[in-house]
């Protein structure tokens, strides 16, 4: 896949810099869903998530990456996706997280959306020197 930014420590890293990557993240999303094991519902909920959030990186940022990996504690293991950019940042990281709250006059509801179909979700972020989403999803 020419998407492909690499491929380190069997983690999977694609760039988000295009519309058309959003559309390749979500591939990426759902075959590593499948891989995994996930059912079809879940797969479609960390689909959903992996398109709002990867969007959100072209909208607010304009460029950045998504990668993909399998983590395990042991007892249960699950798929993490972080979402990572150079953007603006963000100044409230809580007020992000209510439906309807945008800066760009859009719906609002891809944040607060992603948290409540995956099982995880954290968000660091700093203005002027980016954002980083961390979502996970367990079997
Ligand atoms: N990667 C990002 N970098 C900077 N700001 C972001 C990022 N993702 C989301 N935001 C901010 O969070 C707000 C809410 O995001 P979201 O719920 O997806 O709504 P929308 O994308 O429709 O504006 C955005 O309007 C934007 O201000
Ligand atoms: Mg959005």
């Amino acid at each position: 896949m020419a998407e492909i930014k690499k491929i380190k420590n069997r983690e999977i890293i694609l760039k988000i810099e295009e519309e058309y990557h959003v559309g390749v993240a979500r591939r990426a999303a759902a075959e590593h869903a499948r891989l995994m094991g996930f059912e079809e519902v879940r797969t479609t909920l960390i689909i959903t998530a992996v398109s709002e959030l990867a969007r959100n990186i072209l909208a607010h940022a304009g460029k950045g990456t998504v990668t993909f990996r399998g983590i395990s504690t042991g007892e249960k293991r699950g798929l993490e996706i972080i979402f990572a950019d150079r953007g603006p940042g963000l100044e409230d990281t809580a007020r992000v997280f209510r439906d309807g709250y945008s800066t760009k006059d859009s719906l609002g509801i891809g944040l607060s959306g992603a948290k409540r179909m995956m099982d995880e979700l954290e968000i660091e972020s700093e203005p002027g020197k980016g954002t980083t989403i961390r979502v996970r999803k367990w079997l």
